[in-house]
């Protein structure tokens, strides 16, 4: 399973990715603004910045909601860095985008996914990424989980070789939970990734073993 980190935040992205485990980078205008990154010249700075610093796979969002702008926007950003994945809303000239660009050979992540029948539509297009929201579904009292479970099922049915991009990541039971129902990839803030590492019974027993060679050691 990739690892990608849902931020904008430069310090967070280089931790994940000294950390060794990072694959990639997904941002959206939020995180965007949330960095204080506005203003066109600045963001494509921004996603240059990010490019410097991951491998591979930088999510970059078109602003524009129709075909030309969306067309436009995306071939800017894919000019920008061979690393970059044009992030494209669910919408009708979204879709159309799509595949346009599949067939121009530029990746694409689908964004705001929430139901199976617009995962497999993005599918169709030829999207790389699509990325189902399931913290949002959660937190209307809808099961997220299970979109991933129907999309993975879905893919599965006919080869689709879209790669199922779990975002809206809450915490480490999500990573887990997406890494046993076969998505592909978990995009998540770096808490939710570092929280991965802690276990009360780790630290206990680390402490006895350390404690166990000082006593043998005559320390
Ligand atoms: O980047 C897309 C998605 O991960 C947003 O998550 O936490 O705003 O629902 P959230």
């Amino acid at each position: 399973m990739k690892f990608f980190i849902d931020t904008a935040n430069l310090d967070n992205i280089k931790e994940a990715q000294d950390l060794g485990v990072l694959d990639g980078v997904t941002t959206n205008p939020s995180l965007m603004a949330k960095e204080g990154i506005t203003g066109e010249a600045n963001v494509l700075a921004h996603y240059k910045a990010i490019c410097d610093i991951v491998d591979d796979n930088v999510s970059a969002e078109v602003i524009a909601t129709d075909y030309d702008g969306i067309i436009k926007e995306g071939e800017a950003l894919a000019a920008l860095n061979p690393k970059i994945v044009v992030k494209v809303p669910m919408i009708k000239d979204g879709i159309k985008a799509i595949k346009y660009f599949s067939g121009k050979g530029i990746r694409t992540n689908c964004t705001l996914i929430f139901s199976p029948g617009q995962a497999l539509l993005a599918a169709k297009a030829g999207a790389s990424y699509v990325s189902p929201f399931l913290g949002r579904l959660d937190d209307i009292s809808t099961d997220g989980l299970q979109l991933i479970e129907d999309i993975r099922l879905i893919f599965d049915n006919y080869g689709y070789p879209t790669e199922i991009l779990a975002a809206s990541i809450r915490g480490p039971l999500h990573i887990v939970a997406c890494a046993k129902l076969g998505a592909d990839v978990i995009t998540a803030p770096l808490a939710a990734i570092t929280a991965l590492l802690k276990h009360p019974l780790t630290d206990s027993g680390l402490a006895t073993f350390l404690a166990d060679h000082a006593k043998a050691s005559g320390k």
